[in-house]
């Protein structure tokens, strides 16, 4: 296979972020389509997408794009595709399908023809638990195979093993620390900060230490996979960070879980989580950074009164304390983010398990 698409699904909301990553990164113009960024590329980039880049949700390889009003055309244009320079005999895979406007409507058997297709041609198992997936997705009678070239979602850097409720996906909280020009220079801090994800990705991004350096991708298991060209691809050495990044949460688990994840992901010594109240949040020394939080929120009669106080004390102390310091607020509700008194603008909303959030942001002062 020469040069084919590669697309990037995007957390609904921050798909212009995500392309911005992706030119920063030296991908070749990298466009925004519906529900994520795609640029063409060969296999070196996918394993560099799933490495490098912070706000991709996974990486996938669109291996064909066809036009099919029938299941029989599925067969045949399926093994059109040279599969077996894909897929190795002994690795098991599993096809999903979605069919969306189009005279294909059964997922279920178009997944099957699918699937019925590469194990023919790969001689590859199909199995229900595979870690590989290969995606048919039909959209106005355009078939697209595409293979999920991350495995787990791209959030999961394998450095998180403890978390408090309601975490922060990495992915997102790196692409609002983007939104808000962290460049991996300043100061961050979150008084509010739970298992510590916003901290951890940007002491990382600081550190310019890969988000995928210690996990596994779904692309290992390929043929096309050359573990010596990919391994090259990683920075060769943490930089020199010489700004702070600070974590602090009045609960004692979370301190504790956001210590044990900073030391899982080799910044231990870059960071510093304390139990304290959000009222007790003081600036390191230094010139003005970031504070972004992710305050709880929640619609619950009963603690709306208490969130709305919590959401002025952060103000407060943000207009006391933090003059001069960027200030992101993650929440649902625009009335609790106006509650901080603070002038915050929001910014594109995104899709949060089930909710959906905006980042306020200001400046303090
Ligand atoms: C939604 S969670 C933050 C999750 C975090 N971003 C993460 O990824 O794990 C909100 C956090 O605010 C903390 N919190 C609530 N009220 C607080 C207060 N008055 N002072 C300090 N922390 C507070 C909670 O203990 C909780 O950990």
């Amino acid at each position: 296979m020469d040069k084919f698409q590669i697309f990037l699904v995007a957390i609904p909301g921050l798909e212009e972020p995500l392309r911005d990553e992706a030119l920063a990164a030296g991908f070749h113009n990298p466009r925004v389509v519906f529900g994520g960024v795609v640029f063409e590329g060969k296999w070196p980039h996918v394993w560099r997408a799933n490495l490098l880049l912070r706000g991709a949700v996974r990486v996938l390889a669109r291996v064909a794009v066809f036009k099919a009003h029938h299941l029989k055309q599925l067969a045949p244009e399926t093994r059109a595709v040279d599969w077996a320079a894909l897929i190795p005999p002994d690795t098991p895979f599993r096809v999903e399908a979605v069919c969306r406007k189009s005279k294909l409507y059964h997922a279920g058997a178009v997944a099957e023809r699918v699937r019925d297709a590469i194990a023919e041609v790969t001689g590859a198992l199909p199995a229900d638990a595979a870690d590989l997936r290969i995606l048919a997705r039909v959209e106005k009678d355009h078939v697209t195979l595409s293979i999920d070239t991350s495995g787990a979602p791209l959030h999961r850097r394998e450095h998180k093993e403890e978390v408090v409720k309601a975490p922060l996906r990495e992915t997102m909280a790196s692409m609002f620390l983007a939104q808000m020009d962290f460049d991996g220079t300043q100061s961050v801090v979150d008084p509010m900060c739970g298992s510590g994800t916003i901290v951890l990705e940007a002491a990382e991004i600081a550190a310019g230490l890969a988000p995928g350096r210690s996990r596994r991708f779904a692309y290992e298991c390929l043929v096309t996979f050359d573990p010596a060209a990919a391994s090259a691809l990683l920075p060769a050495a943490a930089q020199k960070v010489r700004t702070n990044f600070l974590g602090s949460d009045r609960d004692g688990g979370a301190v504790k879980a956001a210590q044990a994840n900073a030391q899982r992901a080799g910044v231990a010594d870059l960071c510093a989580f304390d139990r304290r109240p959000l009222s007790d949040a003081r600036p390191p020394e230094g010139a003005p950074g970031l504070v972004l939080v992710n305050p709880p929120y929640g619609d619950r009669i009963g603690t709306r009164k208490e969130l709305t106080a919590l959401y002025a004390t952060f103000g407060r102390v943000m207009a006391d304390r933090f003059a001069g310091w960027r200030v992101g607020v993650i929440t649902t509700d625009e009335r609790l983010a106006r509650s901080t008194r603070l002038p915050l603008e929001g910014g594109a909303s995104v899709a949060h398990g089930g909710l959906k959030v905006r980042l306020w942001q200001g400046v303090a002062g």
